[in-house]
């Protein structure tokens, strides 16, 4: 039982939760953004980051404070909340990432927890191995045996009030993710971080990022509180929330102004080649590209300042779509801006059925906005009660609106992609969907996958499909002792 962490609202596995984080005494709303402060290059004053952008908490690296003489006595003297000038939670990274990136760093578990509960940290971290994606399994287990002794040597240390990171690594073996995250959750430690995703995410390979979060949440409780560390992209934060994270760190936002990029929810762009902002934040609002062009020597701070508003924007945009049950129509809309986000999407709905497991059973109308719509598992949930209704003897099932006088027991409407429904179910979610009038074959396939599961519970009923005009390919799945007519042919 973790009682610092609450949930409020689910869609999907995305969920809008609270973090109590005991030493900072304040509570910080979930999916949440940690905007990553370099305390050696501030980018964007944490005070601003706080007032101006609404961030609750942030993340900085605790190894590199230890490691660098000029402000180590200083942090440990003033406090990290002090340093920053920041009141709100902070956590702190332990040089893992130095560690995958060197190959050795020069302090242990127990030392660089101590130190950052030294400096005032809120949330700590304990030296995980972040195993990169592709190596073998046998240096992915190994490594992972040296992260669940990092995470025994955290439950061993005394840490106060802290919370703790269980760090969750097995490379791209999503096996591995789920043994580790059994394990985290099996401590006593307080927040769970997918780790070594930074390759992964850097290379757009977001249908492995998928799988490995999806490993992870397997072998996680459904109340730990899920951190995808160095995720902070915009366009791939809906993805990654509908998958089950609830807390994003973003170094995106700072490292791509050094280069002069400019984030949006679909993508980067360069200032170089672009005519026009399409933002409307404070900078976009003010500036053109061709004047940040020609103001050098403001122009990364001004594109960090938008590229951490659109990525707040796009948090509130989340939050609120999740409210409204909207989230998965958010993350269809995300996967139009690249193809490797439409990769990470249909790969998360090849989970639709641990989707369903936390999706809310009625929210606002389905609307059918792409031929993954079919997959979602809103549809795959209509498909298991359908066994449960009952089914006379001779039932007509059909997409006719206005069915004539006829000599059925009953007659049900047929509605893609969702299939088979008594009438008296039209006004019920999710049948209430929106769909377009000119349905697609994935649709189709769905709803006579929909006839297929009616037919095996019924053995004993004949079945009548009225169809419009339906694809060959959705056709083959309807069982041979159905009766189907195409009523574009009957001329109805
Ligand atoms: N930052 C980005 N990825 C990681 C990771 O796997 N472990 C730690 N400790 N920090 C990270
Ligand atoms: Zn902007």
């Amino acid at each position: 039982m973790r009682d610092h962490f609450e949930i409020r609202d689910h869609d999907a596995a995305g969920r809008i939760g609270r973090l109590a984080v005991p030493r900072a005494g304040v509570t910080v709303e979930t999916p949440a953004l940690l905007p990553v402060v370099n305390p050696n290059v501030v980018t964007i004053e944490p005070s601003r980051l706080r007032e101006e952008f609404g961030a609750e908490m942030l993340i900085t690296n605790s190894y590199i404070i230890h490691s660098t003489d000029r402000i180590r006595d200083r942090v440990l003297e003033e406090g990290l909340h002090e340093f920053l000038g920041f009141d709100g939670a902070i956590m702190t990274d332990s040089g893992s990432f130095q560690l995958a990136e060197y190959g050795d760093i020069d302090v242990t578990t127990a030392e660089i927890l101590s130190f950052q509960r030294r400096i005032g940290s809120d949330v700590a971290t304990p030296v995980d191995v972040p195993t990169p994606p592709d190596v073998d399994r046998e240096r992915a287990e190994r490594e992972l045996s040296t992260t669940q002794r990092a995470l025994a040597d955290a439950e061993a240390a005394d840490t106060g009030e802290m919370l703790i990171n269980a760090p969750v690594q097995g490379s791209t073996f999503p096996d591995l993710r789920e043994q580790a995250g059994r394990h985290a959750a099996d401590t006593d430690l307080d927040v769970f971080p997918v780790g070594a995703m930074v390759p992964m995410m850097n290379a757009y390979r977001y249908a492995d990022v998928v799988e490995a979060v999806m490993g992870a949440k397997r072998g996680l409780d459904p109340d730990c509180p899920v951190h995808l560390f160095g995720a902070g992209h915009p366009m791939m934060l809906a993805l990654a929330v509908a998958a089950g994270c609830d807390l994003f760190d973003s170094a995106a936002y700072a490292l791509m102004a050094r280069d002069g990029r400019y984030l949006t929810v679909s993508g980067t762009e360069h200032l170089e080649e672009m005519a026009y902002f399409p933002c409307s934040c404070p900078v976009c609002a003010d500036h053109t590209p061709a004047e940040l062009r020609d103001r050098p020597d403001d122009a990364e701070r001004l594109l960090a300042e938008h590229n951490l508003h659109v990525t707040f924007e796009e948090l509130r945009r989340i939050k609120a779509a999740i409210r409204d049950g909207r989230l998965l129509e958010l993350v269809d809309r995300r996967a139009r801006g690249h193809p490797a986000m439409l990769d990470g999407y249909r790969a998360l709905l090849d989970h639709a059925e641990r989707l369903e497991r936390t999706d809310p059973v009625s929210k606002d109308t389905f609307f059918y906005t792409s031929h993954e719509s079919a997959r979602r598992p809103e549809v795959d949930r209509h498909h298991d009660r359908l066994s449960r209704l009952a089914v006379p003897g001779r039932l007509l099932v059909t997409e006719s609106k206005a069915p004539s006088t006829h000599d059925y027991d009953a007659v049900w409407r047929l509605k893609p992609p969702f299939g088979p429904f008594p009438r008296a179910l039209s006004e019920t979610y999710p049948l209430t969907a929106e769909v377009p009038d000119r349905t697609d074959a994935a649709a189709q396939a769905a709803a006579a996958e929909g006839v297929r599961r009616l037919v095996e519970a019924n053995p004993d009923t004949a079945v009548t499909v009225g169809h419009d005009d339906w694809a060959t390919a959705a056709l083959d799945r309807i069982p041979d002792e159905v009766d189907v007519e195409n009523l574009a042919e009957l001329g109805r």
